[in-house]
């Protein structure tokens, strides 16, 4: 696909940056796609921690890490993201995932809200090991979404001066403003 999607984009970015043993997050585990992506890349040794807020969501991650057999490999809490200090050391983590918005199929009245989202950045940024990476999926084509993707792209820009790197990617000229990708790596 053309342009490719940020979901997409951001496991390319990611997959070089997480070696096998990592300990890595899945901060929004949803339908669990992101959650098998990072079981793979940290091999038997590793460990994924997957987040999220919604019973239905964990049932549907948990089926589809066990459809690959990877289920050891993470570990899922029914949870905010905001408490994601209490299960990883700081400085500890190679990578962490947000993907903002609702479960794709579901009430989309249970979405991420803007307050906890950037409470959890703050918290994301001071996780990460040197040589890892933070991304976050934003979702700007609806008025709550509008607003969370603009306050999350404030935050990443505010990081460059404290020596992150910060990028951002996403289509141009649709019909709506397209989800876009923000990566901060240090
Ligand atoms: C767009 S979906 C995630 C898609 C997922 N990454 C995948 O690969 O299928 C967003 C998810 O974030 C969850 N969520 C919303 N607020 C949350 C919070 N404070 N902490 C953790 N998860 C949250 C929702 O329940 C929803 O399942």
């Amino acid at each position: 696909m053309f342009p490719p999607r940020p979901t997409a984009l951001a496991w390319e970015i990611l997959r070089p940056l997480i070696r096998a043993g990592d300990r890595v997050v899945d901060a929004t585990a949803g339908n669990g796609y992101d959650t098998v992506f990072l079981a793979e890349c940290v091999g038997p040794d590793g460990k994924v921690i997957a987040f999220d807020i919604q019973e239905l969501a964990l049932v549907s991650a948990r089926a589809r890490v066990d459809e690959v057999g990877l289920l050891d490999r993470v570990n899922f809490i029914h949870g905010s993201h905001v408490g994601m200090a209490s299960h990883v050391e700081r400085g500890s983590v190679a990578v962490i995932m947000f993907n903002l918005g609702y479960l794709p199929g579901n009430d989309h009245a249970v979405t991420t809200e803007v307050a906890d989202t950037l409470e959890a950045l703050e918290v994301a940024f001071e996780l990460i090991r040197p040589g890892g990476a933070l991304s976050v999926v934003c979702y700007p084509g609806h008025p709550a979404g509008a607003l969370e993707a603009e306050a999350v792209e404030a935050l990443f820009q505010g990081k460059t001066a404290s020596g992150w790197r910060v990028a951002k990617y996403g289509a141009l000229g649709t019909r709506r403003p397209a989800p876009f990708l923000l990566i901060a790596g240090k």
